[in-house]
């Protein structure tokens, strides 16, 4: 029987105002999916490996490789069955797109196992009905990223339209963390979300989506920095996470070009240009924060990342 392991990376989503559209691939860290099919009957059997503390679901339903491989067998007829092991390397709850990564490499690997022939919109359908399993919700920003690699835009849902851009080479990327667990946090995180907005907060957000946009476009990390603010989704969270502000301000003292939060949360990311500023100075600065005030935290300096990719093996 073959076995499809599948290479698939973090990702940052929003990047400031890009709420539920933008998304970047991050090089570090990376799930290894290993997937396998068999003639059956729909079964789906998930192990997950990897840090025990992380605590994924194995239950299929409940893991979001799982829900993606009911999914698609559902679509197949239910004529096979599909076993995945993930080693699990990216920690889940942090905001750096743990659960996306995992059904972004199930849907990469089923689409090849099973030779669907989707496309890239339908790839990133599907592995966005995985994110059901973790955020209640699908979206599909983070499983667009993992899947395609670089900055990825959903510009339309139905029918879904995605753009890639590859990002500049001197960006670099400095992600921390507070080490604080939150069960079901983009759920919640979704769920503090105002139903109505403000003309001038919607306008605010225009103006800093195409100013990413554009940044991403130009290869300007400068433009792309500047329009890392959001007046609505990020404006209403920032109260739940710990050290937001200190973060900010620390990172652009440091000479970060913009930060925002990383996805829900509550995980911040920063843009740096290399040659113009240290982003090991950058990350240092922002983890100071949490260690003035007490709360342990992690963080690194990454770049961005290429998408899902594949190894075949015989067992
Ligand atoms: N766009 C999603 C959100 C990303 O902010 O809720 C979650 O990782």
């Amino acid at each position: 029987m073959t076995w499809l392991t599948v290479s698939s990376p973090a990702s940052s989503a929003n990047v400031g105002p890009g709420f539920d559209s933008f998304g970047l691939a991050l090089n570090q860290p990376r799930d290894h999916i290993e997937v396998q099919v068999k003639p059956g009957s729909g079964k789906v059997e998930v192990e997950v490996s990897g840090r025990s503390e992380y605590n994924v679901p194995t239950n299929p339903e409940a893991n979001s490789g799982g829900l993606v491989a009911k999914t698609i067998l559902n679509r197949v007829g239910d004529r096979f069955d599909v076993r995945i092991n993930v080693t699990k390397r990216i920690r889940p709850g942090c905001g750096l797109g743990s659960s996306g990564a995992t059904a972004a490499g199930v849907a990469f690997a089923l689409n090849r196992l099973l030779g669907l022939g989707l496309s890239r919109g339908e790839l990133v359908l599907l592995a966005a009905e995985g994110e059901r399993a973790a955020a209640g919700s699908p979206h599909a920003d983070n499983v667009a990223a993992s899947l395609l690699g670089g900055f990825t835009m959903i510009v339309s849902h139905n029918p879904m339209r995605v753009y890639t851009i590859t990002p500049p080479r001197s960006l670099r990327v400095c992600v921390v963390y507070p080490l604080v667990e939150y069960e079901r946090k983009t759920e919640k995180m979704r769920f503090v979300i105002p139903s109505t907005v403000d003309l001038h907060d919607a306008l605010w957000n225009i103006w800093h989506a195409a100013a990413v946009a554009a940044g991403f476009a130009l290869g300007d990390i400068e433009l792309l920095g500047s329009g890392m603010d959001d007046a609505i989704v990020e404006k209403v969270r920032s109260s739940l996470i710990p050290c937001y502000s200190e973060v900010k301000r620390r990172a652009i003292r440091a000479g970060a070009k913009g930060v925002a939060v990383s996805g829900a949360g509550p995980a911040m990311i920063a843009f740096v240009k290399a040659g113009d500023t240290d982003p090991q100075g950058v990350l240092r600065d922002m983890l100071d924060a949490y260690i003035e005030a007490g709360i342990a935290a992690n963080g690194f300096v990454t770049v961005p990342g290429e998408g899902c990719s594949a190894t075949l093996e015989d067992e």
